[in-house]
């Protein structure tokens, strides 16, 4: 696809109205949609306003570095990339783009089960930490063969996505004609080909892609294998989905899909080692509580215990060091690299990574830190409600 400019990208937002431009509506409004009113998805972002940082100054902060862990592996950076679905229908090959520059910028990739890469070719393309978002099926041997797959391909966490079961009213999604996945509709299909550049390169010959982690028999198509996919999945996953997965999958678990203190307990009572505090980016429950807004308390309550990744809303640096400062140990971008794919492909996603990096250094230094640890320690010293 031709490359479009990129040189007078100042914010994540420019990355957003690059990709609005460039890509068909059905498949922007899926990644920049929320669920029913969107109030969710837009108090993830502006609850972080709720928050002021109180500086202080006269520090030598030259040799500042972002350097961090991420559930025990190095990283150059705080956060990662969050597993999503779809991502290859805004980029060739659009979750290889994503791995190729999460390994430049030196952090890890969540890959979602529905992505169109297959895991194998994702996880080859990056050495800097590879995570595998996993979706329970009712056949626990399906489910086995997946984790195997995952596990042989060197993922080194899986992510139990626990917040997405109950199937979301996204309106956008259901005016678009995407929420009822069967042969795309006339209108569908001229919102394609008002893009062409993207109709040209995703659909040679005129057909759709798959998803790359469904195997051949589910389908020739994601609109075919969306309905396999929907007939094999557990339907009513429960704690005792998590007891199995805990018992099963001998690596890093994540639990995906954290809001309040008593399910962030359990989940450590569990085993896992790490909970995201999330809402899943305000793509579910609409109305749900910001995830900055229930951050501090989970932290509190299970910080020491467990490690903690924050997402939904991230757009600047500034929102990570928030973040941090409030209990984090590290965060997870999800639209963030998602524009910044559909906007310039590999080159945008190190773009979006690079402008959360830069501002997340302007900010740990403009709070008179050196460190990511710093920030983590002496954050709530540094940081009020307004
Ligand atoms: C387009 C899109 C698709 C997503 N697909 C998945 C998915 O397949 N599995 C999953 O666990 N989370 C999925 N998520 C949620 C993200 O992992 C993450 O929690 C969310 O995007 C964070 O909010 P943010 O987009 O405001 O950063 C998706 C999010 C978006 C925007």
């Amino acid at each position: 696809m031709r490359r479009p400019k990129l040189d007078r990208v100042a914010n994540i937002n420019d990355l957003r109205e690059i990709a609005r431009r460039r890509t068909p509506r059905i498949f922007f409004d899926y990644v920049d949609g929320g669920s029913y009113s969107e109030a969710t998805m837009r108090a993830n972002v502006t609850d972080f306003d709720k928050w002021g940082f109180a500086p202080r100054f006269l520090v030598d902060v030259s040799g500042r570095s972002l350097n961090s862990t991420i559930l025990g592996r190095p990283t150059k950076l705080p956060f990662m990339i969050a597993p999503t679905g779809l991502a290859g229908m805004l980029w060739p090959s659009g979750e290889v783009a994503g791995a190729r520059a999460a390994n430049t910028a030196g952090i890890p990739l969540a890959l979602s089960t529905v992505s169109i890469c297959g895991m194998e070719e994702v996880a080859a393309a990056t050495s800097a930490g590879f995570h595998f978002q996993f979706a329970m099926t009712r056949d626990r041997g399906l489910a086995e063969a997946m984790l195997e797959r995952a596990r042989a391909c060197g993922a080194e966490a899986v992510h139990f996505t626990v917040d997405s079961l109950i199937p979301a009213m996204r309106e956008r999604d259901q005016r678009n004609g995407l929420r009822v996945m069967t042969r795309p509709s006339s209108r569908t299909i001229m919102g394609i080909l008002a893009k062409p550049g993207w109709a040209m390169t995703h659909m040679p010959n005129g057909k759709l892609p798959r998803f790359g982690n469904l195997p051949p028999e589910s389908g020739r198509d994601i609109i075919e294998q969306t309905a396999a996919f929907g007939r094999v999945m557990e339907p009513n996953i429960t704690w005792e989905h998590l007891t199995w997965l805990r018992r099963t999958w001998k690596g890093k678990l994540v639990f995906k899909g954290t809001m309040t203190i008593g399910d962030a307990e359990r989940a450590v009572e569990e085993g896992c080692d790490a909970v995201v505090v999330t809402n899943h980016g305000g793509r579910q429950l609409d109305g749900n509580l910001s995830s900055i807004a229930v951050l501090p308390r989970i932290a509190e309550a299970v910080g020491d215990r467990t490690e903690i990744i924050f997402d939904s809303g991230i757009r600047r640096g500034t929102q990570i060091a928030k973040a941090l400062a409030l209990g984090a140990h590290s965060v997870m971008i999800g639209r963030a690299w998602l524009y910044g794919l559909a906007a310039g492909g590999e080159a945008g996603v190190a773009l979006a990574i690079r402008l959360l990096a830069d501002e997340l250094s302007i900010t740990l230094g403009s709070l008179g830190l050196n460190s990511i640890d710093e920030l983590r320690r002496l954050g709530p010293s540094l940081i009020e409600p307004v």
